[in-house]
């Protein structure tokens, strides 16, 4: 059984072909992510009717190559399946437009995937995941907590009450004058710092496994306002700033899965590609005695295997979607509907 994956719920149009999934989760035949980092790195930051054009471009190409490279014909997928939120609603529309129109030309069933799920199941490619199991999805959009007990079973445990942290790292790269987008510039930079630096403050929700990054931004432009910072300087900042994101999330992490009975980790989403997150939580879940799992870096940040996984895993366990299938800029997280015989 073979999936097309497509996402175009931000500023990548992706598309993937995934098989199975079998006993090995599924495998992953091709991936295409057509970034748009350049056309928007000139604005600073995302503009939505740039990226809704550029997906109109792309998608069709990258739906292709994604064919191509898998060795796939239209015959052989099984499932079309496409994120429908949540995202840019202008980019959205592209890609759930483009999965329908090709779902009723080549009869295929069409299975629809949020975003954060097509994040969780990128630790389903090429692997399976465990349940129980908690998930940290820390991403541009995003910063979830979520207890999974079975597959498209999930269960909110906490999330950012402000920034996701990709946000924080991408305004933090820009109080620093990095360029677009910031997060890997502002990793860089904190990463060539010379020894250990203090994390900023960072905030504490006592009895809560909510997330906030807004004191730690301020805290930030207070730093680079009231100083004159030199070269050195400004990579200490950066490394003060990144350690501060990296420990609220790796501790509420271990918490969480701590007060849900030891469970394992799974990190997910763009900032888990971070070098300081990856291995201040693995320090901190081997102390604790946990299992923690990091996707390879290429699916962390957005793409259509995500998305071709979540959906194959989704077509199994509760079927097809039908054609009224609609996106949504601001779709919940929900756990599936179970077909009739389960
Ligand atoms: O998951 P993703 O590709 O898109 C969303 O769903 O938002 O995440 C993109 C975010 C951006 O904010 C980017 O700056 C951040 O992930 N990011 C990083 C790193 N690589 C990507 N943040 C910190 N360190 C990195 N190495
Ligand atoms: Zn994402």
């Amino acid at each position: 059984m073979l999936t097309l994956g497509i996402e175009t719920s931000c500023d990548e149009t992706a598309a993937a072909v995934v098989r199975g999934p079998g006993e090995a989760g599924v495998e992953l035949l091709s991936s295409v992510v057509a970034s748009q980092d350049d056309l928007h790195a000139h604005f600073g930051g995302i503009v939505p009717e740039v990226a809704s054009r550029r997906h109109i471009e792309m998608i069709m190409p990258v739906v292709g190559e994604a064919l191509q490279r898998a060795q796939a014909e239209w015959d052989d997928l099984s499932a079309i399946a496409v994120t429908v939120g949540p995202g840019l609603i202008g980019s959205l529309v592209v890609g759930v437009a483009a999965a329908k129109g090709l779902a009723i030309a080549r009869g295929l069933p069409l299975v629809g995937v949020h975003h954060l799920e097509g994040h969780i199941y990128s630790a389903a490619i090429d692997s399976t995941l465990t349940f129980p199991s908690v998930v940290l999805i820390a991403s541009g959009g995003h910063s979830h907590l979520v207890l999974m007990r079975e597959h498209g079973e999930y269960e909110v445990l906490g999330r950012t009450l402000d920034d996701a942290p990709g946000e924080a790292f991408d305004k933090g790269a820009r109080l620093l004058g990095l360029p677009y987008p910031g997060g890997p510039a502002l990793a860089e930079l904190a990463d060539s710092s010379a020894g250990r630096v203090d994390p900023l403050p960072r905030a504490r929700l006592p009895g809560s496994l909510d997330f906030s990054f807004s004191g730690v931004k301020t805290a930030l432009a207070r730093l680079v306002k009231e100083q004159e910072l030199d070269a050195e300087g400004r990579a200490r900042a950066a490394a003060a700033y990144q350690e501060s994101i990296a420990l609220s999330l790796a501790e509420r992490a271990i918490e969480a899965a701590e007060e849900s009975g030891y469970l394992p980790i799974v990190a997910v989403g763009g900032v888990a590609c971070n070098r300081r997150l990856r291995a201040l939580l693995a320090a901190k879940a081997e102390e604790a005695g946990l299992p923690v799992i990091f996707p390879d870096t290429k699916l962390c940040t957005d793409n259509g295997a995500m998305v071709a996984a979540a959906g194959a895993h989704k077509f199994g366990h509760a079927g097809a979607d039908s054609l009224d299938l609609d996106c949504a800029a601001n779709l919940q997280l929900r756990s599936w509907p179970r077909a009739e015989q389960d």
